[in-house]
This record gives structure tokens, sequence and C-alpha cells, in this order.
């Protein structure tokens, strides 16, 4: 009988990590090794590495880290940018020292310059400065990449791959006021806007920043495939897109109507919009052989039933006419 080989899946219950057990449990290829938070703290060096050499798992997915959206990136520059160095340097060592045959890690489409050509293509990276609002966080995902590279380069063999996947979305989102990215915070918002009967919603900026946004269930399967593929020759890191683009404006919108919200929607001049566009260049998966399934329609009444589905009640909003 033959034994799956064994998957160490850091941040399980997060977006991208609950969406990559989901993909596993159906692909039926790997088993999957978790641990809570509260049971090995990834940011400390010395847990980290004990628990790899006690169990020598085959492959690691790193989706353990902190993120957010512009409010979050405002109020905790610092903890964004100490948790993750913190949590990358820890795996990547331990996964090196415990013999990890290959491992994915998540850097973000923040580390772009602000005015990279639209879309970025990988080589983009270190031309410019990222967007000064997430720019902690950016360096943190920078140092991540260059770690993954630089591993490989002194192991001998791309063992560590760093993959960019456009703005995540989807079933099992944050959906906290404070740090959801924006369209977990639209969904909350419109849903509690729609439930109250409120007359007018809110948005920080103009509406005019134009996004790509990536399901999650996508960016795990190509965790997978990656994973399992032959990856000879290829180039790293590798962006993920879906190449859907929308402003915030059409995104408010349609969220607005899945939700039920008929109200009026103000747009306020005076927050920040963050960088103008982010769209991510897909060829170099794309020519590997992997693109996205997922539709932003499909995807979005996914994430929405996901929402409605959840036992602890969101409602009532305090700041849905702030
Ligand atoms: N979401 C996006 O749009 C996006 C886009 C590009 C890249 N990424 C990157 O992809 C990764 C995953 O993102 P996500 O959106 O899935 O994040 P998430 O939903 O916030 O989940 C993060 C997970 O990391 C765990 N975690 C945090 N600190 C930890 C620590 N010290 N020890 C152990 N576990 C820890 C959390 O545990 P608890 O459940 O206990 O909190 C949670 O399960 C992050 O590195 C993020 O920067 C995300």
């Amino acid at each position: 009988m033959t034994t799956h080989p064994l998957v160490f899946v850091a941040g399980h219950r997060g977006l991208i990590g609950s969406a990559v057990l989901r993909t596993l449990a159906a692909h039926g290829r790997m088993r999957a090794l978790v641990r809570e938070r509260s049971e090995l703290d990834l940011a400390d060096p010395w847990a980290t590495r004990r628990f790899f050499l006690a169990h020598r798992p085959e492959y690691v997915v790193l989706a353990a880290g902190r993120s957010g959206g512009i409010l979050e990136n405002l109020r905790h520059p610092a903890d964004l940018l100490h948790d993750n160095l913190a949590i990358q340097t820890s795996v990547l060592r331990a996964a090196q020292e415990g013999g990890v045959r290959r491992l994915v890690f998540y850097a973000s489409s923040c580390m772009y310059p602000r005015d990279a050509d639209q879309p970025m293509d990988e080589s983009a990276l270190l031309t410019g400065r990222p967007e000064p609002s997430s720019l902690p966080y950016a360096c943190a995902k920078l140092a991540g990449v260059q770690a993954c590279l630089a591993w490989n380069r002194q192991i001998g063999e791309p063992r560590f791959l760093p993959l960019i996947p456009n703005s995540v979305y989807g079933p099992g989102d944050d959906f906290d006021a404070d740090s959801a990215h924006v369209l977990a915070a639209l969904i909350r918002r419109f849903s509690e806007a729609a439930a109250t009967g409120a007359a007018r919603v809110t948005l920080w900026g103009s509406g005019a920043p134009q996004r790509e946004f990536v399901y999650a269930d996508d960016v795990a399967e190509a965790t997978l495939a990656l994973l399992e593929g032959e990856i000879a020759g290829l180039e790293l890191p590798l962006n993920i897109a879906s190449g859907e683009e929308i402003t915030i404006r059409e995104l408010a919108q349609k969220i607005a109507t899945l939700a039920g919200y008929h109200g009026e929607i103000q747009w306020d001049r005076g927050k920040p919009d963050g960088a103008p566009r982010k769209l991510l260049d897909g060829r170099r998966l794309a020519q590997w052989g992997w693109t996205a399934r997922v539709t932003l329609a499909d995807g979005l009444r996914r994430t929405l039933d996901w929402y409605r589905a959840q036992p602890t009640p969101k409602l009532p909003g305090t700041d849905t006419d702030a």
C-alpha cells in the first residue's frame, strides 16, 4: 500500500490555507498536516525547527502570515513587517533543515512598483518604489521572495516557490471591519446596509482604482499543481492572475446588487485610494500550463453565500452610514 506524501499547511484556518485544505481533500493525493497557532507559533524559530524535524513533511504550503486592507496597513505597519518576516524566516530555515522537497510561499502584488507598467510582469519587481501605504508589508514580502530564491541558489535546486497572487477572496475571508481587504469589507458593508435598510453607504476613496481578484480555490489549485508538477527550468517568482480587471466603483455596485442593497453609494475622496491599478501578468504561469477557472461573478456569489451561512450574525453594523 502506498502512503500519500505529507504536506504541512501553515495557516490552515486562513483564507488561502483553508482553500488549500479543501482542495487537498478533493484531490486525495496528499495527507495534510496542520497545527493551531496556539500549538505552534511559526514566528518561534526553535519550536518551528523542532516541529519540522519531528514530522518531516515532504511539502509545505506557507499560508501563515499577516495581511489586510488599507486600514490595517495604516494602523499596523510594524506588525505587518515584523510578523511576516518572523514567520517566513523561521519556516524557510526549518524547511531547509528538515529536508522539505517543495514549499510554496505567498508574496503579494503590493511588492510591485506603484508606477509599474500594467499588467505587471515578474521582471518589474525591484525596479521602483511600491505604494507607500503598504510599504512595510511589501518589504517583508520582497524579503520573503529573495529568501526563497537565495535558499534555492544555496541548495542548488528550486525547492522554495514564491507565488504572487493578486487580491485573493473567497469563503473563509476576513470580514472584520478593521482588517478586511476591500472585497470582503464591501460584502460586509452592503449586507449590513441591506439588512438595516440604510439609505446611504459611504466608501473610502474615489472608487477609480482598478483591481484584479483571484478566487482562493484557484490559488489552491495552482499551488498543488506547482507542488506536484515538473518545474525544471521554470523561472521564479510566479504571478497568479485571474485576468479579470474591475474598478472599485464597479465592484461596489456589483456587490451591492448581489447583497440586495438599493440605497445610495457615496465616495469619501478625502480618504486614500491606494495604488491606481494593480493588474498582474499571468503569462509565465500560463505558459507552464495553469490558468484561473473561477470567474469574478461566480466567485462573488459563492463568497456571499458563505458569508450569509455563517452562524455568528454580523449585524447590526455601526458604521454603515459613517
Ligand atoms: N488575502 C490576499 O489577498 C493575499 C494576497 C497575496 C498574498 N497573500 C498572503 O498569503 C498568505 C495567506 O493569506 P490569507 O489571506 O489566507 O491570510 P489569513 O486569512 O489572514 O490567514 C493567515 C493564517 O496565518 C496564521 N498565522 C498568523 N500568524 C501565525 C503564527 N505566528 N503562527 C502560526 N500561524 C499563524 C493565522 O492563524 P489564526 O487562524 O490563528 O489567526 C491564519 O490561519 C499571507 O502571507 C498573505 O500575506 C494574501
